[in-house]
């Protein structure tokens, strides 16, 4: 199959004209790539607990790219050119937000907030707002509506659903992009290297676990993978 695109951990490959088969690799990085390692079976993880989430989305009425899991490290998936955004949702403050705007950590929300970056990791994915992304031409003004309330509406199901493990969902970044008939769909991977997630003694179960050294990855997301497969 040709290889279409190599990111940190992931390499998507050509399977038709109208599907990719994403690999997940043991690949891991922080920092825009300033913190490199290869963590042997965290691709399996993230793959598991991806396909489980996505298809989960998928039986809510959120339309994915997930079309089957093929193996431990393989995903079909629906081909869509991705829209350079991280979407960025937060229900509590940790990470970036705490730097950038001197809140403090474990502030709970009222209200989730959404946040566009501009995925470009040469510029460093900087935060852009709607007017930008429209005068790049990144997407509509009905496009970024649109992503927002999906992205709203997907936050409301993965809160519930982790609430159902007694994990908090913090905050997690989200990936769109469209097929081949301007359909948009929610694409990329949902994982512990996505989101944040906590338990009730606000333990971090995700890969704060490898950028702050903090415990060992592995045993958070198998412990992740076993909780929503046990309750799938
Ligand atoms: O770093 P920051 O606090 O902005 O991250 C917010 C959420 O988005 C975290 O769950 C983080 O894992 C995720 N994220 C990501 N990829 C990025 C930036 C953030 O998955 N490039």
């Amino acid at each position: 199959m040709k290889q279409l695109y190599q990111g940190k951990a992931k390499i998507v490959y050509e399977k038709s004209p109208q599907e990719v088969v994403i690999h997940f690799t043991d690949g891991a990085t922080a920092g825009n790539g300033a913190k490199k390692a290869t963590i042997e079976g965290k691709g399996v993880l993230n793959s598991r607990i991806s396909n489980l989430l996505f298809e989960y989305l998928g039986e809510n009425g959120v339309v994915t790219h997930f079309i089957k899991q093929l193996n431990d490290r393989d995903t079909l998936c629906r081909k869509v050119t991705i829209i350079p955004l991280e979407v960025i949702v937060r229900n509590i403050a940790s990470g970036s937000i705490v730097r950038r705007l001197g809140i403090e950590k474990g502030t709970v929300f009222d209200q989730p907030t959404v946040e566009f970056s501009y995925k470009n990791d040469d510029l460093g994915d900087p935060l852009l707002n709607d007017d930008h992304a429209v005068a790049l031409k990144i997407a509509t003004r009905e496009e970024l509506d649109h992503i927002k309330r999906e992205a709203l509406k997907i936050n409301d199901l993965l809160k519930s659903r982790f609430y159902s493990i007694a994990m908090t969902l913090v905050d997690f970044k989200l990936e769109f992009g469209k097929d081949d008939e301007g359909v948009i769909r929610l694409a990329d991977e949902i994982s512990p290297d996505n989101c944040r997630l906590w338990n009730n003694e606000n333990i971090s179960f995700d890969k704060d676990l490898f950028r702050e050294d903090s415990g060992d990855l592995i045993e958070g997301y198998e412990a992740v993978y076993h909780l929503l497969e046990e309750t799938s």
